[in-house]
């Protein structure tokens, strides 16, 4: 099956700086895909460079191709780039007022995609539609109000409708629930994954919280400090993660039931333009060794099963 998307060596950089470097992942239809790490390790530049975006001042394509269905991403005319960003791939953001303009109603703000958009159907069917099925029982009213007369819970509700109003194949949700309060998160996550099964499209889901992933992915990648460390299926990164960065978020994850202990992983990710040569975790890896001085390669211990660390040379693929 051909992938939805798929990144390629991708490396970005802000000025002189090399900000992500050699990222690689695939997406296949209707799979949740995730990606995990620390503030600052380039999540957010990777999922934006998806839909043909750098970060401005300075932002570069230093190497790589993305594919979006097989089309090159960074090399589509800027026409072509408009029409598959909110209607073929949409995104989701942390703080749903970002994707909202606050001087038009939401009935403006949804409507405004049919007329950038071709789509066959009603429109004003498909909104009510989709207002609905977010959980509004009157959209008219909602569809009437502005932003700011609806709290946050209610506003990440219409940004997920305004994301799947025209069928989207995939949805890039950049930490979708973490301005939300506790309670509407798991409400929020449950309804984007439930809404996700219906429509049959792709989520690329960033966050760096960890028991996210292992709720609601089916395969995850691992980011550390710009480098793409691990990737894995879901359950089988749950069961044994590779990477020792990996295996010390695990064990940083709180777990109630069995009260266990917390071990976070001492030190700090280096920040970009200060990274160390070769292994990027190496200055806090317990188990570092000669080798992890020099670039490390990507390991495919199990088929379909990645990891960049020298302690896995014997499965170099
Ligand atoms: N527009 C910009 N100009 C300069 N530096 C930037 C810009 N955007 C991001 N960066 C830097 O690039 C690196 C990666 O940023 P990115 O936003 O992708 O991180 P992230 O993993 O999404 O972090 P977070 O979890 O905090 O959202 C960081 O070091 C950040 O400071
Ligand atoms: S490559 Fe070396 S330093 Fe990096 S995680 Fe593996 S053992 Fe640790
Ligand atoms: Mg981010």
């Amino acid at each position: 099956m051909e992938p939805v998307l798929e990144v390629q060596n991708l490396s970005i950089g802000i000025g002189s700086t090399g900000i992500t470097e050699n990222v690689s992942f695939s997406i296949e239809p209707g799979q949740i895909y995730g990606i995990v790490g620390e503030s600052g390790c380039g999540k957010t530049i990777t999922a934006l460079s998806c839909l043909g975006m750098l970060p401005e001042p300075g932002g570069k394509l230093l190497q790589g191709r993305i594919f979006f269905k097989g089309e090159d991403i960074h090399s589509l005319k800027p026409e072509r780039l408009r029409q598959i960003r909110g209607s073929e791939i949409s995104m989701i953001f942390q703080e749903p007022t970002s994707a909202l303009n606050p001087l038009l109603s939401i009935r403006k703000q949804l409507a405004e995609l049919f007329e950038f958009h071709e789509f066959n159907g009603d429109p004003e069917e498909r909104m009510d539609q989709v207002l609905r099925r977010v959980g509004f029982s009157d959209p008219e009213r909602i569809l009437s109000s502005y932003p700011h007369q609806l709290s946050g819970g209610m506003l990440q509700r219409v940004v997920i409708a305004l994301a799947l109003l025209l069928h989207p194949s995939l949805i890039i949700a950049d930490e979708p629930t973490t301005a939300l309060d506790v309670t509407v998160q798991a409400q929020i996550m449950e309804l984007l994954v439930e809404l996700q099964k219906e429509e049959g499209c792709a989520v690329l889901l960033i966050t760096h919280n960890i028991g996210l992933i292992a709720q609601y992915a089916d395969r995850v990648g691992v980011m550390y400090a710009g480098h793409m460390i691990e990737q894995r299926n879901v359950a089988d990164f749950l069961r044994q993660p590779y990477h020792p960065y990996s295996q010390g978020l695990m064990s940083a994850l709180p777990d109630v039931d069995e009260r266990k202990e917390l071990h976070p992983i001492p030190g700090q990710v280096p920040s970009a333009g200060d990274f160390p040569e070769g292994c990027r975790f190496r200055p806090r890896c317990k188990q570092a060794f000669a080798p992890c001085s020099q670039t490390v390669p990507e390991f495919e211990p199990e088929p379909n099963q990645k990891v960049c660390c020298f302690l896995y040379e014997e499965a170099r693929v």
